[in-house]
């Protein structure tokens, strides 16, 4: 199965896809439209593809090293892409951009320290600190007419009572915020102020759309960098999430020195033979790609806006700068917040991440994932069409 256009339905059903094939289990219910797990229905660049099928037609599957071609590829994408020049010595890979975080606050945190997030805010943030016995304090981003900025004076108080750790999500996960130069060196200026350590997941770095641009918070001076560790990944730009491939960038070596020993202490030091090829090839080949997709979820935001805006006027859809979830506000419609999700699975047919999901800031929301043929979106719209016509 090949990708002609981002146009065309691929069928992912049983392939023991989490976001299809999963989708049962997690909602109970069958034949539901899957836009949730974040994951994009659509092949990723021919080249990685090619890059793939190459490697598998080898047929010995043993031990890798990690290349050196694809750490300069990486170097490389970091550079044009995003003006960010990075030390050879800095870039090391983990299985994934969660792993990465737990790793690096098994290392360089002790059980009962405070770390602070960012709500609305992608679940695993919560769960890293909780699963670990650190403490999760919360920083819960301003909503104001559908758009959200950081609380920093509160962010002030916080750090100005001792905490010493900050996830950072840079973009935004779910709500679509693309943080500008001048909210980072804010943020930036607290962080060393209060020497304050950084986990700065930019996993949707790539994903950002016209008019908007991601700044990778270390690279906004040398001071900053010295406390940041920053992880960016192929897995949301090219849709290879199940290869498990990041990429970590630590400056400072001491803090780098107790990620790499956390790593060899929980023994996370092979890649996937398949990881490396397909990186590599998306970032060397995928730029135009990359254009192309990013055409499309532009258009897809705009044509999801203006067809829900055709049904109801009480489901907005939160502005979006980048990522291809997107951040429906809910508040309005007569559903009570609880039972929100339950009416878009059950009436509707969709399967959508509830918003109370990203911590109490989240309810009366809804994530959509756009990342798919805008027919599905189609589809999704009159679905919720008609549950609302029902529910009346
Ligand atoms: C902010 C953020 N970080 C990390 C991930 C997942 O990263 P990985 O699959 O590499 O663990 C996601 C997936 O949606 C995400 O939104």
């Amino acid at each position: 199965m090949g990708c002609k256009s981002f146009d065309q339905i691929v069928d992912r059903r049983n392939t023991q896809c989490v976001k299809w094939d999963g989708a049962t289990e997690v909602f109970g219910k069958e034949d539901l439209l899957p836009m949730w797990v974040a994951d994009m229905d659509f092949c990723p660049p021919q080249a990685v593809v090619e890059a793939v099928k190459a490697r598998a037609a080898h047929g010995i599957y043993g031990y890798e090293i990690k290349p050196a071609s694809l750490h300069e590829a990486v170097l490389n994408w970091l550079k044009t892409r995003h003006n960010w020049v990075v030390d050879p010595s800095w870039l090391s890979y983990s299985p994934g951009v969660v792993s990465g975080l737990a790793t690096a606050i098994l290392a360089l945190t002790e059980p009962g320290d405070r770390i602070v997030i960012q709500p609305p805010v992608y679940p695993p943030f919560f769960a890293v600190g909780d699963q670990n016995d650190r403490v999760i304090v919360e920083n819960p981003l301003i909503e104001e007419n559908g758009r959200y900025t950081m609380n920093l004076p509160e962010l002030e108080e916080i750090f100005r009572s001792g905490v010493k750790f900050f996830v950072l999500c840079s973009p935004h996960n779910p709500v679509g915020r693309v943080w500008t130069r001048s909210e980072l060196l804010a943020l930036a200026e607290l962080f060393v102020k209060y020497e304050v350590t950084v986990l700065s997941d930019e996993i949707w770095s790539d994903l950002v759309f016209p008019g908007h641009k991601h700044t990778p918070l270390a690279s906004l001076s040398p001071e900053i960098a010295d406390r940041v560790i920053t992880f960016m990944a192929p897995s949301k730009t090219f849709n290879l999430a199940g290869l498990y491939l990041s990429d970590v960038i630590i400056p400072n070596q001491g803090l780098r020195d107790r990620f790499t020993n956390q790593m060899e202490r929980t023994a996370q030091v092979h890649l996937n033979v398949f990881a490396p090829v397909a990186a590599e090839a998306a970032y060397r080949e995928g730029q135009e790609w990359l254009g192309e997709l990013l055409t499309y979820l532009t258009e897809n935001v705009a044509f999801l806006k203006s067809e829900l805006a055709k049904i109801t006027s009480k489901i907005r859809v939160v502005q979006s700068e980048g990522t291809f979830v997107v951040w429906l506000d809910c508040r309005e419609l007569d559903i009570p917040a609880e039972e929100l999700n339950k009416f878009f699975v059950e009436k509707a047919g969709i399967a959508l991440n509830d918003g109370a999901m990203f911590g109490s800031a989240g309810v009366g929301f809804q994530r959509m994932n756009i990342g798919c043929p805008r027919s599905v979106i189609k589809d999704a719209v009159e679905r919720i069409a008609k549950a609302l016509q029902d529910h009346k």
